[in-house]
């Protein structure tokens, strides 16, 4: 299991200007953390609640579908092209990128043991979309296009170019060349997946794009370049199981959503910083960005109160960010909490060759990789502590499909009684949805002619001034 480690966000060793009296907040918040937990897990069933991705871990069926798809295609494409923006690519891409073995897409056929190399177009830059279309041969593509609204202009737009393009290429055969994930019911994709006959996996009602990388959203493209989902499932469901204990000394999900909340409320820490000593890890950040800046960056409360609240995520790898944030974190405002993850052990042991003794690097020599990652970490910790900077520590065992789908699922447990806390409304995303409304009527869509008149004289305004 996943190790977690507070002390250092404690006033022990980190004095009262950021430090917390943990024993004793943990003493204060046990019957409201019980009362949380106890409800998340009564509430999952009930529609409404968007608490459906607690229930992915059992999602049996959506498995079995999963492999039995993927069994189908097996061998048949060289590429796996992932459209899909926000929650429906971060939580793939960043699963993907861990578990594939370092430059997977460089690799050979063979090396890849016949499973497709994987990109995600999850911007609509011009230019990068160009170099895409150079780069792959979409006969040989498999296209998975990813949205629960089946409606997300950056998405869609993709699609159209993509689809036209395969059709141009493959005639009435392009549809083999691509699955649709999305909404069972509602949604532009939806229409034309039925219209047009495309493979369809369909995302549960009630989960939003941030929680949903243990559906079909992150399952398949996971499932489609070999990674094995069955250990990712037993890692949620093991986490699952751990994190229903009620008792906050006994559930890290609820102990670290309090460090987070009361860190906010009472020490001026408005930003959460997530630094895993691991480049394999590098995209984990990103999708911890969105889980925690759109499920807790809120205006209001659920009592209608404005409230303004949530921390910024920031994102950073170890040890590389040494060496650009790290400045700003010891001695810029003490408003940040860091959240290191450690791996204890690597897959490889790399030695660093004993050369130049008689030099100032000499001391490098005949150690390894695996040590000098484990100082540099212990010196950040250290050098933290020192600067009374708050920090927290998840201990990873290795990476593997099991570990991250602990790590994946103890977040998304977190964020939702990180939630609670707040008294907000974790599920929803209106400021989202607000500049997406306004791109729909900048791009002139039917519906949207009121919204646009306004907007024309808002933009205006933003280069006058
Ligand atoms: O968490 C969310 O719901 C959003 O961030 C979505 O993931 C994102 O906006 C993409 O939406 P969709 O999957 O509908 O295209």
């Amino acid at each position: 299991m996943i190790d977690y480690i507070y002390v250092n966000s404690g006033r022990e060793i980190i004095g009262d200007e950021a430090g917390l009296d943990i024993e004793k907040e943990f003493d204060n918040y046990a019957e409201k953390i019980r009362d949380i937990i106890a409800n998340l897990n009564s509430n999952k069933d009930k529609p409404g609640h968007w608490l459906q991705w607690m229930n992915l871990g059992y999602n049996e069926e959506t498995v079995w579908y999963v492999k039995e798809f993927t069994a189908m295609v097996e061998g048949r494409f060289d590429n796996l092209l992932i459209l899909g923006i926000g929650g429906s690519a971060l939580g793939a891409r960043a699963i993907s990128e861990a578990l594939l073995p370092p430059y997977w897409n460089l690799l050979d056929k063979e090396k890849r043991n016949s499973f497709p190399r994987i990109f995600f177009l999850d911007n609509i830059d011009p230019d990068q979309i160009q170099g895409l279309l150079n780069l792959l041969d979409l006969k040989k593509t498999l296209v998975n296009v990813i949205t629960k609204s089946g409606s997300t202009a950056e998405t869609m737009s993709q699609f159209m170019l993509i689809k036209d393009k395969l059709e141009a290429e493959l005639g009435d055969d392009y549809r083999k060349n691509i699955i649709a994930t999305t909404d069972r019911e509602m949604g532009v994709l939806k229409q034309l997946a039925d219209q047009e006959g495309y493979k369809t996996f369909y995302i549960p009602d009630d989960i939003s794009g941030r929680f949903s990388v243990f559906s079909a959203v992150g399952l398949l493209p996971l499932a489609l370049v070999g990674i094995d989902i069955d250990e990712i499932i037993q890692g949620i469901k093991d986490m699952d199981l751990a994190l229903k204990n009620t008792d906050i000394r006994h559930n890290i999900a609820a102990q670290n959503a309090l460090i987070h909340y009361l860190m906010f409320k009472e020490k001026n820490i408005s930003m959460s910083v997530m630094m895993p000593y691991s480049n394999r890890l590098k995209y984990f950040p990103d999708w911890y960005v969105q889980l925690w800046a759109e499920s807790l960056g809120k205006e209001y409360d659920k009592n209608g109160n404005k409230v303004n609240v949530g921390q910024t995520p920031i994102k950073a790898v170890g040890a590389t960010d040494q060496h650009s944030l790290l400045q700003l974190l010891a001695e810029g405002p003490n408003n940040k909490i860091v959240n290191f993850i450690k791996v204890k052990d690597f897959d490889n042991e790399v030695e660093i060759p004993k050369i130049f003794e008689y030099t100032s690097i000499g001391y490098l020599g005949g150690k390894t990789f695996n040590r000098l990652m484990e100082s540099e970490e212990n010196s950040t910790r250290i050098s933290l502590n020192d600067y009374k900077r708050p920090n927290v520590t998840f201990i990873l065992p290795k990476i593997d499909a099991y570990h991250l789908g602990q790590l994946f699922y103890m977040f998304e447990v977190q964020t939702a009684i990180a939630g609670e806390l707040y008294n907000i409304d974790t599920f929803s995303q209106t400021g989202v949805e607000q500049s997406k409304n306004y791109t729909y009527a900048l791009m002139d869509r039917v519906g949207y002619e009121d919204s646009a008149e306004e907007l024309k004289t808002k933009l205006q305004k933003c280069f006058n001034n």
